[in-house]
């Protein structure tokens, strides 16, 4: 038994989730979490909404709240979602909490007596209309290159080119739209990062070859480029404030840190959370500090995340000089796109998670976006490739299975597993078959390779179905009744195989297929190839019923609709 520390990425406040997100970081957690739970082993799995910010302050305005009010209400709406998903966190945090508070500042005050924080004054645009500092992005303009109108002050969208907020010919407020714009001069603490430089190679070098090549290869361009001291204060009502016992003037001006300073030290704040609710059974230190070597760390993130995770969280927890805990593995995912283009919120392109799960359960999406997960390139979501997949894999290959054994079974044998017949060589052949197949699907999940333990998945069920059709008890109930039995009885057997190792993607459905059978002591525990091969955990005799249908299929007109409410 080993520990296994997982965390996704933390999803924003201001907004539900698409499915991209869904699938890039969350739901790939979950089901790595379930299956190594499954195998024995000690798993926290932490997740936590991240909820400082400009946007998160911007949106609570927008609706009429204040930010904490907005963030608690928006934190329960995510947290809702996730609960439909059945994503199984050991705890859902907030990056709002005052474990946060506390570990954030403790990390600034470290960080500092080490020389690894210097302040320094720099010139901002400050809008009076606001009341503000404007961060660069909030700063619009005409772009000095291109003339484009709505260029960032941090980037013009249509020249792609980097910009400083001066820059821009006719700056304005992209909040109000003021075009009273001052400079003033502020001063914010700078992350010495460059001055971790060395540190933070020589510890990628470590780690890396592990690594998938999606998150080398983003730390290896980011430590190329080199990292650059950076600003962790901002001018904000809204984050963790900076410590005044260290900082009295800045902490005076009311200056907090910067978002992406205090989200990564959640995961570790998060786990404080969980663990002071229960404090006498739950210790968040065993899970992060000074354990390098009795913990495995995993994280979960899309690409672009991964800068922050390979390179710059590490920097922080290096320049701290204290033992905590670094992530072993980064899971990284590219795009997941709605028919190759962007998923976007503002253009009302795409799924919501919400959304989703207002037009099927929730098991439909896990399978599906596992199976297309973005690993080693984008992938596209069609509504075509959706209901294909659905009707195909869930309704026909498993959940017809499962329905056609058992009714044909209760009718023509009754309420138990039927008795009758010995093993011979198809069975032989089969549990072969199904050992093989169990251990690719092992090997995929322990090296987090999702689309290809979801092959292995579906050419497991795929088994079941080339065995039925190959012994076709329906016709052999007319001539050998035991040998139907046997048939029957096997093909139970791998139904109750199936519900077990089929639990990590589709929990829900894999409860009502477990449930089926009336086994005492029954459990979720893993079966191995070498036990899955006899196929004989169901004996003669055990209860058993009908579930209703698994899965629905899809029709024609399921399609039109769900492409008229969506776009395709
Ligand atoms: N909220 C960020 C995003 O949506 C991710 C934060 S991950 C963390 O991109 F580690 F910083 F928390
Ligand atoms: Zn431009």
């Amino acid at each position: 038994m080993a520990r296994h520390l997982i965390t996704s990425a933390l999803p924003y406040i201001n907004g539900i989730k698409h499915l991209g997100n869904m699938v890039g970081s969350m739901l790939p957690a979950d089901v790595y979490s379930r299956y190594l739970r499954q195998r024995g082993h000690d798993v926290l799995y932490i997740c936590a909404t991240d909820e400082h910010g400009t946007p998160a302050e911007l949106a609570a305005k927008e609706r009429g709240l204040p930010v904490a009010e907005f963030c608690a209400q928006a934190h329960d709406a995510q947290k809702a979602v996730y609960d439909g998903f059945a994503l199984a966190f050991d705890y859902f945090g907030r990056s709002s909490s005052e474990q946060n508070v506390e570990i954030t500042q403790h990390f600034a005050r470290k960080l500092n007596e080490n020389g690894f924080i210097e302040e320094r004054a720099i010139r901002q645009v400050y809008s009076p209309a606001d009341g503000r500092f404007l961060p660069d992005r909030y700063v619009e303009g005409t772009c000095p290159h291109c003339g484009y109108d709505k260029a960032r002050g941090d980037q013009c969208e249509n020249c792609t080119r980097v910009l400083d907020p001066t820059d821009l010919i006719n700056p304005r407020s992209a909040i109000s739209g003021s075009t009273d714009l001052e400079v003033r001069e502020t001063k914010h603490l700078f992350l010495l990062q460059s001055k971790l430089q060395n540190e933070v190679e020589e510890w990628v070098a470590a780690h890396e070859g592990e690594w998938p090549h999606l998150s080398s290869s983003i730390a290896r361009k980011w430590l190329t480029e080199g990292l650059h001291d950076r600003a962790i204060t901002r001018d904000l009502d809204w984050g963790v404030p900076v410590p005044a016992d260290t900082w009295p003037e800045l902490a005076a001006e009311g200056k907090v840190f910067y978002v992406w300073f205090d989200a990564p030290i959640e995961y570790i704040a998060a786990t404080k959370e969980w663990s002071d609710e229960d404090p006498s059974t739950r210790d968040w230190k065993s899970w992060w500090y000074d354990v390098d070597a009795e913990v495995r760390y995993t994280e979960f993130m899309a690409k672009d995340n991964v800068p922050f995770h390979t390179v710059m969280f590490p920097a922080t927890e290096l320049g701290v000089r204290e033992p905590w805990k670094k992530v072993d593995y980064v899971k990284s995912f590219n795009w997941l796109t709605y028919y190759g283009g962007k998923f976007s919120t503002s253009q009302k392109r795409g799924v919501f998670t919400d959304q989703a799960l207002e037009i099927l359960p929730a098991d439909y999406w896990r399978y599906f976006l596992i199976a297309n997960a973005p690993e080693s390139d984008d992938s596209s979501f069609t509504w075509e490739h959706f209901t294909a997949t659905v009707n195909k894999d869930l309704a026909d290959t498993l959940g017809n299975f499962v329905n056609r054994v058992l009714s044909f079974s209760k009718k023509r044998f009754g309420d138990e597993v039927p008795a009758g017949g010995e093993p011979g060589e198809a069975e032989t052949r089969l549990g072969e078959q199904i050992a093989e197949l169990l251990a690719e699907y092992e090997s995929q999940l322990e090296s987090l390779q999702f689309r290809k333990a979801a092959a292995a998945l579906r050419a497991l069920w795929s088994a079941g179905n080339s065995y039925l059709e190959e012994k076709a008890p329906w016709l052999e109930i007319k001539t050998d009744q035991p040998a139907a039995a046997l048939t029957l009885r096997t093909a139970m057997n791998l139904i109750h195989l199936y519900a077990v190792v089929s639990e990590p993607f589709i929990p829900a459905t894999a409860k009502v297929m477990r449930e089926a059978f009336t086994l005492e002591n029954d459990t979720a525990t893993w079966t191995t190839p070498a036990e899955a091969k006899s196929l004989t955990t169901l004996t003669p005799g055990i209860p058993f019923t009908v579930p209703p249908v698994l899965f629905a299929k899809l029709t024609d007109e399921d399609l039109e609709t769900y492409k008229e409410r969506f776009g395709g």
